[in-house]
């Protein structure tokens, strides 16, 4: 995560003040699940219009499948709404070409309603009712670490220090399993949520092995849960886990550090680069065939 600009600060402090806000969970993790029918009923309370582009823009920021800053659209979030008929071979052909005519200069309300028709007329059924998980952004990620770090005794001072030398996080497998767990990546009982990991990831190219990932989870048998969790993540699902400085050092007393993490291959977002969106497609259709969880 680049930030360099005071407009990406202050969106964040305001972010971290509207998130301790607007943020009702219950269960036992920070997760959030969302249909398509009620982000557009809440999309509908901030906006003067019901079911124009301009909605759909909304639904694509509170699905996180858009984000303006970055002009990407996020296809995990997006298609895990839309469902493929099994006897269609070609969907995901129909659906790439559909979004690559997509014209990049068009304003984002617009271009994000075009993206979302394809993904209706060319992937599959729409499923309206059904709430899906929300990946955490990268913004809400750094909160939660923050709050696993508090919660184990971790110092604020000490993050800084890893960060700024790229050292060692301190604790850093229980901070990483405390991480995952608030996510609701992670459990205990369940293990890890492979479909949420692949969302919340943005795909795994088509690397991705959900057996051989299962194979080499089963082989990890450290008795010690934060150890177990660390090398699992870490040799399984190839995580990428660390602190990076907070860019302003006049602020870091407010965001000590930022995390980074993602899996694999890929990044959070994609950018619409063809070979890179043919191999997420890939991806995407080979878990939905093998994984059952
Ligand atoms: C919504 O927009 C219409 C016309 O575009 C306007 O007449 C109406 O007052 C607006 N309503 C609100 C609540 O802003
Ligand atoms: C989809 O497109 C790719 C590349 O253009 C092609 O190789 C592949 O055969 C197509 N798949 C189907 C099912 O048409
Ligand atoms: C929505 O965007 C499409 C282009 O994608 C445009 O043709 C249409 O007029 C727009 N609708 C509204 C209500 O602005
Ligand atoms: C399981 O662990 C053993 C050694 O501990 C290793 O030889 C083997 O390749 C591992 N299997 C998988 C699927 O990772």
């Amino acid at each position: 995560m680049q930030l360099k600009t005071p407009v990406h600060l202050y969106s964040i402090l305001i972010g971290l003040l509207l998130l301790a806000e607007c943020e009702c969970t219950v269960g036992r993790h920070s997760s959030i699940f969302k249909s398509i029918l009620s982000t557009n009923d809440e999309c509908g309370r901030y906006l003067n219009e019901s079911n124009g582009n301009c909605s759909v823009r909304c639904r694509g920021l509170l699905h996180r499948f858009w984000d303006d800053q970055r002009g990407n659209l996020g296809y995990y979030a997006l298609k895990q709404f839309y469902q493929p008929d099994p006897e269609d071979k070609c969907y995901l052909n129909r659906t790439m070409r559909c979004l690559k005519q997509v014209p990049v200069s068009d304003e984002s309300c617009q271009r994000v309603a075009q993206y979302v028709r394809c993904y209706k007329d060319q992937y599959g059924e729409e499923n309206t009712a059904t709430a899906r998980f929300i990946p955490f952004t990268p913004i809400q990620q750094t909160r939660i670490l923050m709050e696993c770090a508090a919660i184990l005794g971790i110092s604020e001072d000490s993050l800084r220090e890893a960060a700024k030398n790229s050292g060692e996080i301190p604790q850093e497998a229980c901070l990483l399993r405390c991480f995952l767990i608030r996510q609701g990546l992670y459990s205990e009982a369940g293990g890890f949520e492979l479909e949420r990991f692949e969302l919340q990831c943005g795909g795994y190219g088509s690397g991705w092995n959900p057996v051989a990932i299962q194979q080499c989870i089963a082989n990890v048998t450290d008795c010690d849960s934060c150890t177990k969790v660390h090398r699992m993540a870490k040799t399984c699902l190839q995580l990428h886990f660390k602190v990076l400085p907070f860019p302003n050092s006049n602020l870091d007393n407010l965001i000590p550090v930022i995390v980074e993490f993602y899996g694999g291959l890929l990044n959070f977002l994609l950018t619409l680069e063809p070979t890179a969106l043919q191999n997420t497609f890939l991806a995407g259709f080979t878990l939905s065939a093998q994984v059952t969880i």
